[in-house]
């Protein structure tokens, strides 16, 4: 066993949802990531959350503390982080060029003291918390606190990031690549890593535009010093430095496919590989440890069903019929991807998720196929599945979760008029292929 994947915690008395999740699990990581960036969700949710997970055998939860609509995590050093990272003054309704702002105020933030309770919370239920603080892109919650971080100087930054961001999306602005900014960074990773005590934090590397770090010269002169050939090795020399900062604590760190663009940042980083099979397959073969979240089947804030009533339609279709398909390592995987799979994830990103309910139907009951999945391996056997959720769904019901009922939403869970961006399967594998292209055609020492 892994140092990383310390052996299943004694749940205790937790009480099981009546699924399928007996014997030795498949996968020794059964993750769910939950987005508390784009939505706060205070921390009594959080423990209503935590239990569900243990009760689908989920063991590891992802929290997603920082994006560029908000920053939850308290870091002495830097309280700006949260005093400005907090809060901001609307959120966008909608997805795409028809959303509009909704005009409420949204924030939140957690004490490191209320972030450990809910890590002894966790363990006790069986579950280890991963920490992902998003860098160097994702970072206008930064630089709405501390415009020194970013591209331009800091009166520039000030002026283009005046709050964290109300709207959703992918943004361009990334943090600058200084020494002062890596210094900024380890120093809230150190405040990180005496909050939670797992071998494993996430430094996310998603969607780190690069068109801000082309601009400008001083990026450019930090990049020609360093014999760094393009922005990729940039991403990779910036990631690699936090990398090498956390190992000297003892830690190790997870993060997201981009992260081997350019060149291989840590040697025993975890890949989460989200746009299909090409990360996740390079990853192992650079002898990574891999978890499996490919959004085609386990993105859950991607849209149920092709009925216009389903709530903001964003993505491609994924029903539970879908998550039951999941095939998380089909017959074409590489010999070294099935070596070096741990796990499984499913991703809960909230742009539109924005109370307790929305997030409830988002997850269940796709969860509960995702689950079996994680415990077994899959797919599922879809009428053995089938013959299981009537039970399944009593329980959920019991639970007081506000699921999806099989027919649809019901009224009070559509959103009539808010528009969204529902997406076709055919066109997200070919947007996968190119964005994955420089991951396809990456050299390997074998
Ligand atoms: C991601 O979905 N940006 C990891």
């Amino acid at each position: 066993m892994k140092p990383g994947m310390s052996r299943d915690m004694n749940p205790g008395a937790v009480e099981r949802a009546p699924l399928a999740l007996d014997g030795e699990p498949r996968f020794a990581w059964r993750g769910v990531m939950l987005d508390v960036a784009r939505r706060f969700r205070p921390i009594p949710e959080l423990e209503r959350f935590v239990d569900l997970l243990a009760a689908h055998g989920v063991n590891v939860l992802q929290l997603h503390l920082t994006d560029d609509q908000g920053w939850r995590f308290e870091v002495r050093a830097y309280p700006r982080l949260t005093e400005i990272g907090r809060h901001r003054s609307a959120s966008q309704l909608g997805h795409g060029q028809a959303s509009t702002l909704d005009g409420v105020p949204h924030e939140g933030w957690y004490t490191q003291h209320e972030l450990r309770g809910l890590v002894r919370y966790a363990a006790a239920r069986g579950i280890r918390i991963v920490p992902e603080i998003d860098v160097p892109g994702h970072a206008r919650a930064i630089l709405a606190a501390y415009p020194e971080y970013g591209v331009g100087g800091a009166a520039a930054v000030a002026e283009r990031v005046t709050e964290p961001w109300t709207r959703f999306g992918i943004d361009d602005e990334v943090l600058n690549v200084e020494e002062s900014t890596v210094a900024f960074v380890c120093a809230v990773f150190d405040e990180l890593c005496e909050v939670f005590d797992g071998e494993l934090v996430g430094i996310g590397g998603d969607e780190a535009q690069k068109t801000r770090w082309r601009g400008d010269p001083r990026t450019q002169q930090l990049l020609v010093e360093r014999g760094l050939a393009d922005e990729e090795e940039l991403q990779a020399w910036f990631l690699g430095r936090i990398a090498g900062h956390l190992a000297a604590r003892g830690r190790r760190v997870i993060g997201w496919d981009e992260m081997l663009e350019g060149r291989d940042p840590a040697p025993d980083a975890v890949v989460a590989s989200w746009r299909g099979p090409v990360g996740a397959e390079l990853g192992a073969r650079l002898g990574h440890e891999v978890v499996l979240c490919p959004d085609l089947w386990t993105y859950f804030d991607y849209r149920q069903s092709d009925d216009p009533a389903e709530p903001i339609p964003v993505g491609t279709v994924l029903a539970l019929e879908d998550v039951a398909a999941f095939d998380p390592l089909p017959a074409s995987s590489s010999t070294a991807l099935r070596k070096r799979v741990i796990g499984l994830q499913a991703n809960v990103w909230t742009e539109h998720l924005d109370t307790r309910d929305r997030l409830d139907y988002a997850v269940f009951p796709r969860l509960g196929a995702f689950a079996e999945i994680a415990w077994n391996g899959g797919p599922l056997d879809w009428a053995s599945f089938a013959e299981r959720l009537p039970g399944y769904l009593a329980w959920l019901d019991e639970q007081g979760v506000d699921y999806r009922p099989l027919d649809g939403p019901r009224a009070e869970q559509q959103r009539p008029g808010v528009p969204g961006v529902p997406r076709d399967r055919a066109a997200r594998i070919a947007e996968l292929e190119r964005l994955t292209a420089s991951l396809r055609s990456a050299p390997v020492v074998e």
